[in-house]
């Protein structure tokens, strides 16, 4: 795979492996006449054929992301020694004027990024531009010119990597993807590696920083959705459309993810459970508080039973946890994954999700863990960092779901109020677990708020149903699960 010729960059960074003797070959090469150069090359790939050989890396976008990796590979001293035999050789951007926060030189970075992707000389492509095209097209033709991949793209895998591990065992290549979900904590490799004896039974996971944030900021400070999430959006934690983040979108792609490496099938997107943060009020995150809880944006997935072929259960809604539990006290814009797996028990991760240096330590973490691979066995895919899926799992409807609940009601504060919603839970076999009653409502509104004991979905929906029919109730604003 690799080759003789050395470019600058090349001989640049073999200055500080091979001292004083190549520092002077250096000079050689760009300042005496022609005669004296080939000389030198000469000497130059003896020493690269028999030290070291270079890997080169074509950066697709140079934004966050891809600045935060350049400037690892700028600073290789004290990190991994195989860093000095990587080369980012090749950057792509959208716009060549754009004033960059890293030092590259203005001859490596082009704006044709279909040129990166064909180049015979790169060895790993860095996907970090984002979005779903050009990255999809531009994975798929580096995998066919048989380039290995390495990308922070959760959208572009959660909706086509199907196609993109296919073409990749196809080709022989690695698709790396340890900074598309929960960025610079190293859990998607504790998936396919170190907890590989295990057999996972559940994954639930705070895989979104933004709504963390916005949740955390409403439980300490009593602050509303709306407020803090201007807050966030002025502070840069939240996008100008934070659809994708206070919707679930973004955390259903990191599931969708995770769930196919913890449990061994590919997911489809559209077949996950999604809801957002946009309903919880400040009241709910009072009433959590008070009945023992915290409400955070969770991705959950679990094997299931088996029944009818269905074998997984996997979905994106605010939750109630219980405040002892692990989740419930990781705040802020951190993120964190809770495992469970025989034998293991359970292991939680957590650590930053996003931000320039957390992605970036995940990204190159990649790079180097192909550029190994590729060093010790050239010719052969290391089972450990391959995808082996090929089936789709087979997750349960929504329906399914066995949870407790948390809803909030907006009752007519009139005698009986309670009594009827007993009934309408005792119809369709619905405990209550918790109630609380406060008339506190101006417009002569009872505020009441119930935690069931366990339930089916389908059942306490059917409850619900039979509750707005009621002449006593005045609306439902919330609805929640609990973990
Ligand atoms: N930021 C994070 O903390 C974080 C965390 C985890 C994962 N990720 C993922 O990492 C990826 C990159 O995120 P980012 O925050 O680094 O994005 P970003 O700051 O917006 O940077 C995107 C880069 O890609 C280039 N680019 C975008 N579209 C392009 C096009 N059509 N042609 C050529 N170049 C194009 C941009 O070029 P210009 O600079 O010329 O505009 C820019 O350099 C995304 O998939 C994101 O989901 C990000």
């Amino acid at each position: 795979m690799h080759r003789n010729q050395i470019n600058e960059g090349g001989a640049k960074r073999r200055l500080h492996l091979f001292g004083f003797y190549v520092v002077a070959t250096y000079a050689v090469i760009h300042r005496v006449p022609k005669k004296t150069t080939i000389k030198a090359n000469k000497i130059l790939t003896k020493i690269k054929k028999s030290k070291t050989v270079t890997y080169k890396v074509g950066l697709l976008g140079l934004g966050t992301v891809g600045t935060g990796v350049a400037k690892i590979f700028q600073d290789p001293a004290g990190r991994h020694p195989l860093l000095p035999d990587i080369e980012i050789a090749r950057v792509g951007v959208r716009s060549l004027a754009k004033q960059r926060d890293v030092a590259i030189a203005s001859t490596i970075v082009t704006d044709n990024l279909a040129a990166i992707v064909s180049d015979p000389e790169i060895d790993i492509v860095v996907e970090v531009i984002g979005g779903i095209e050009p990255a999809k097209s531009l994975i798929l033709k580096a995998i066919a010119n048989g380039k290995h991949i390495v990308t922070a793209n959760k959208a572009v895998i959660a909706r086509h990597g199907n196609e993109i591990f296919t073409a990749a065992k196809q080709k022989g290549v690695y698709v790396m993807l340890e900074a598309a979900a929960c960025g610079g904590i190293p859990v998607i490799q504790a998936l396919k590696q170190s907890l590989g004896g295990n057999r996972i039974s559940e994954l639930t996971g705070i895989v979104n920083g933004t709504t963390n944030y916005i949740l955390s900021r409403m439980y300490f400070e009593g602050a509303d959705f709306d407020a803090t999430l201007a807050e966030a959006q002025q502070l840069g934690y939240a996008e100008a459309d934070p659809t994708a983040d206070v919707d679930g979108y973004d955390a259903a792609d990191k599931m969708a993810i995770l769930a196919s490496l913890a449990f061994g099938d590919r997911v489809k997107l559209e077949d996950i459970y999604r809801e957002g943060i946009r309903s919880i009020t400040s009241a709910d995150i009072g009433y959590a508080k008070e009945l023992g809880f915290t409400i955070k944006l969770l991705g959950i997935a679990r094997r299931t039973d088996s029944k009818n072929d269905i074998n997984l259960e996997i979905r994106v809604h605010p939750t109630l946890i219980p405040i002892q539990h692990p989740l419930a006290n990781i705040h802020g814009v951190t993120n964190a994954v809770r495992i469970e797996g025989d034998p293991i028990g359970e292991v939680v991760f957590s650590g930053p999700g996003a931000g320039a240096g957390a992605t970036a330590s995940a990204v190159v973490a990649d790079i180097i863990n192909v550029v190994a691979a590729l060093k010790s066995m050239p010719n052969q895919v290391n089972q450990l960092m391959g995808c082996s899926h090929e089936h789709y799992a087979k997750i349960a409807p929504i329906e399914n779901t066995v949870t407790q609940f948390y809803a909030r009601l907006l009752t007519h504060d009139k005698p009986g109020v309670i009594g009827d919603l007993g009934t309408a839970f005792g119809k369709h076999c619905v405990s209550l677990n918790a109630i609380l009653q406060k008339n506190t409502s101006h417009d002569g509104l009872a505020e009441i708020v119930v935690v069931t004991q366990r339930v089916s979905e389908y059942n306490f929906q059917q409850a619900i149903a039979t509750i707005r029919e009621l002449n006593t109730l005045h609306s439902i604003p919330t609805v929640l699960r609990v973990l």
